[in-house]
C-alpha cells in the first residue's frame, strides 16, 4: 500500500534518511519508533509528499507519490488522514470548526451531516463537550486529542500518527491504541504510527520499525522485536523494563 524504496533524504547537510525500504501493507498498523532527531517525521511526512526524496521513491498503491503533480497529487493526499506531531489546530477555530475542515475542504457533505459527523468524532476522543472552545483554552493533551479527531474524521482509508500518545495520561493513552485498532478492525483503515510508547507500539503494532542512523534497522512483529538482537533496539527495549528473553520485567541493577 506504501513502498519507500531506497529513499535518501539530505536536511541540514546529512543523510536523515539513507536509503531506505520498506512496505506498509493494507489494513495493518506500521510502527515507527527510533530516538528523537532520527527522522520519523521526516518519514512520515514522505507519505503525503511534503517531503520529497533526493532518491529513490515513495509509492502509494504502486503509483509514485514523490513524482506526482496537480490534481492527481490532491487526489492521492485525499486518501490520507494525518495527525501532525504538534496537533498543528487553527488558533482562531473552536475545537469542533478545526475537526470540521477536513470535511468542509474535502468532502461534499451537508452542514448537518458535518455537524453530526463531528459531533461523533469528538465524543470518540472524548471531547464531547469542548467542541465551542478554542484551542488555547484546552489543556495539551486535549489538543492532541483535537488533532487526533481532525485526522480521523474523514474515515480516510490510511491515517498517518505522529506520536499520537505523547504528553498524555497512560489511560488517555490506552483509550488512543484502542481507538487506532478500532478503526483498524472496524473499518480497515490502513495506519501508520510514531511512537516512544513501546506499551502502544506492542499493542497496536503489526510490525514494528526501527530508524537509526538513516537506516531502518528492524522490521519485525512484536514477539520478534522484543527479541531483536540489534544494540539499538537492546537499548530501547531495556529503557522500558523489556529483557533479553522478551519479558517485561523492571531490571533491578
Ligand atoms: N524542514 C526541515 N529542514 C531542515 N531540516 C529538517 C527539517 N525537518 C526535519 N529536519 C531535520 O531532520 C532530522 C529528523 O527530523 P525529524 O524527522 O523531525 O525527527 P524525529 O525522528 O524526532 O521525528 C532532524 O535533524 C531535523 O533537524
Ligand atoms: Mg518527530
Amino acid at each position: 500500500m506504501i513502498e519507500f524504496r531506497n529513499v535518501t533524504k539530505m536536511l541540514g547537510g546529512r543523510a536523515v534518511l539513507d536509503g531506505v525500504s520498506f512496505h506498509v501493507e493494507q489494513g495493518e498498523t506500521f510502527v515507527i519508533v527510533g530516538s528523537s532527531g532520527v527522522g520519523k517525521s521526516v518519514t512520515l511526512k514522505h507519505m503525503v509528499r511534503l517531503f520529497r526524496p533526493d532518491e529513490g521513491e515513495v509509492l502509494v498503491d504502486g503509483e509514485s507519490i514523490s513524482r506526482a503533480t496537480g490534481s492527481r497529487l490532491e487526489k492521492m493526499r485525499e486518501q490520507f488522514g494525518y495527525l501532525f506531531q504538534g496537533g498543528a489546530l487553527l488558533a482562531w477555530l473552536t475545537v469542533a470548526e478545526n475537526v470540521a475542515l477536513p470535511l468542509r475542504e474535502k468532502t461534499a457533505l451537508s452542514n448537518d451531516e458535518i455537524l453530526k459527523r463531528v459531533r461523533e468524532t469528538l465524543k470518540l476522543v472524548g471531547l464531547e463537550n469542548d467542541g465551542h472552545k478554542h484551542p488555547s483554552e484546552i489543556s495539551g493533551g486535549m489538543q492532541k486529542r483535537a488533532g487526533l479527531a481532525r485526522a480521523i474524521v474523514r474515515q480516510a482509508r490510511i491515517v498517518l500518527y505522529d506520536e499520537p500518545t505523547s504528553g498524555l495520561d497512560p489511560v488517555t493513552s490506552r483509550a488512543i491504541d484502542a481507538l487506532i485498532e478500532g478503526m483498524r478492525r472496524e473499518l480497515g483503515v490502513t495506519s501508520v504510527v510514531v511512537t516512544h510508547d513501546l506499551h502502544s507500539a506492542l499493542s497496536i503494532g503489526a510490525r514494528i520499525a526501527m530508524l537509526h542512523g538513516g537506516k531502518m534497522i528492524e522490521c519485525a512483529a512484536p514477539e520478534d522485536f522484543v527479541r531483536s538482537s540489534r544494540p539499538e533496539v537492546r537499548a530501547f527495549l531495556e529503557s522500558q523494563f523489556i529483557t533479553k528473553r522478551g519479558a517485561w520485567e523492571r531490571i533491578i541493577q
